[in-house]
């Protein structure tokens, strides 16, 4: 057990068992060949990165038949806008002469405001579904993982960037020195390197723990940030919280020296350590919440069942694959899991085997009880399934504590 930043061995690991690949929605003829790992994380006492030990292949998650496609959520839809928006005004002003770079582009859903403007970009995106649909929408996309190989061609076919943008993507890359030595290669001298991802002290304060899935190899923090990639001659100027994901971090990196540090980062900074971001004792306290969080998570939906009720899960997110594998949760007490994306429906969530349902059946089968695994997207969903509180159904959230709701308002003052 090693730090994958500085090669340091000590720290604090967390074991949450065997565990499939997250976005691994399989058929029932799949179930024998299903894919396990030992999913265990480590807390680097000396460069403060929390991390995964062991992970999956890449070439296991980021397929041509990835699951994940931004633009199904409006939400999403709308803070890529105001991420587009925010670069063209604050950061390329010289709008012709610019390019922009976005690293795991998906299905273009930031980049194709550049297309639209006629502004010189390009989307690498190791997925090749999703790249094909980015394509389609006339986003400049060419599917391959970044890192120092694909930066140099990138930078010899098409110069240097004035932005390479990153959203939900670095947490997934295990070789941070590649990108490291990519973002030196490809940055223009003024250029900046932006990246956002779920956000290390909003997992530890909420315990949402269902942040760690094999994809999220990293959850940065701010301390840890300047950490991996201060050796690169990169420095964190800003940092912007986003509500994304249930709490995300947005932290902007330029070549040493070359801006001003702004407030942003002292201000965060000085956050991280009261809320003891930097301590070992912060993560020994964290697997003990997780633990808890596990008891009472079983302890609820075994009592509803013997109560004769029925208990269904919303939205059959990557978070929810921690969550239902590490409580050993399957059908026996949740009967399905409705979700908007087509191809999970119809198939069976990874490790516990429960339906995927397509989301319409939710709202024609009134279940008395549903598992909010979105809760990140509960301002969006609860505006369309007002009708589930109405006719008497209940929510069931597992963060910040295993809880069940009556009312909206009281489930989104929780989160
Ligand atoms: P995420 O938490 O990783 O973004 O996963 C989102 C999943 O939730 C995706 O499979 C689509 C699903 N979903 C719904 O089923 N209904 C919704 O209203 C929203 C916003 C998402
Ligand atoms: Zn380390």
């Amino acid at each position: 057990m090693k730090c994958r930043i500085c090669s340091n061995p000590q720290g604090v690991s967390t074991s949450f068992g065997d565990m499939p690949i997250a976005n691994g929605f399989l058929a029932e003829k799949d179930f024998q060949k299903e894919y396990f790992f030992k999913m265990e994380t480590l807390f680097c006492d000396v460069c403060k990165t929390y991390q995964l030990i062991e992970q999956p292949d890449p070439e296991m998650m980021f397929h041509e038949n990835y699951a994940f496609f931004s633009s199904t959520s409006k939400n999403m839809a709308v803070h890529f806008k105001e991420m587009a928006d925010g670069y063209m005004q604050d950061f390329i002003p010289n709008k012709g002469n610019a390019f922009v770079v976005e690293l795991g582009s998906n299905d273009g859903i930031m980049l194709k405001y550049f297309a639209q403007e006629g502004i010189k970009h390009l989307g690498i995106e190791p997925s090749s579904n999703v790249a094909e649909v980015a394509r389609q929408h006339g986003v400049n996309t060419i599917s391959e993982f970044f890192g120092a190989e694909t930066a140099q061609a990138v930078e010899a076919e098409y110069g240097k960037a004035d932005i390479i943008s990153a959203s939900n993507v670095m947490c997934h890359i295990p070789d941070l020195n590649s990108v490291g030595q990519g973002v030196d290669a490809l940055l223009k001298e003024t250029g900046i390197f932006v990246f956002e991802d779920p956000y290390l002290g909003s997992m530890i304060s909420k315990t949402s723990y269902d942040q760690i899935y094999d994809e999220h190899v990293y959850i940065f923090s701010v301390l840890s940030v300047q950490n991996i990639f201060a050796p690169h001659g990169l420095e964190l100027f800003h940092v912007e919280p986003q509500v994304t994901h249930g709490g995300s971090m947005r932290y902007y990196l330029c070549r040493k020296g070359t801006r001003a540090v702004r407030d942003s980062v002292k201000t965060q900074v000085q956050k991280e350590k009261d809320l003891g971001l930097d301590k070992v004792e912060t993560y020994e306290k964290f697997t003990q919440s997780c633990e808890k969080s596990k008891k009472d998570f079983v302890t609820l939906l075994t009592k509803i069942k013997a109560e004769g009720k029925r208990v269904v899960g919303y939205a059959a997110t990557s978070k929810s694959t921690t969550v239902l594998n590490y409580c050993n949760v399957g059908p026996d007490l949740i009967e399905y899991i409705c979700d908007t994306t087509p191809l999970k429906q119809g198939k069976y969530s990874p490790g516990m085997h429960i339906p995927i349902k397509p989301y319409e059946d939710f709202k024609n089968d009134n279940p008395d009880y549903a598992v909010l695994f979105a809760w990140n997207h509960a301002e969006e969903i609860f505006a369309k399934e007002k009708g589930f509180l109405a006719q008497g159904g209940k929510w069931i959230l597992f963060i910040p504590k295993v809880s069940v709701f009556e009312t909206e308002d009281k489930l989104k003052n929780a989160i």
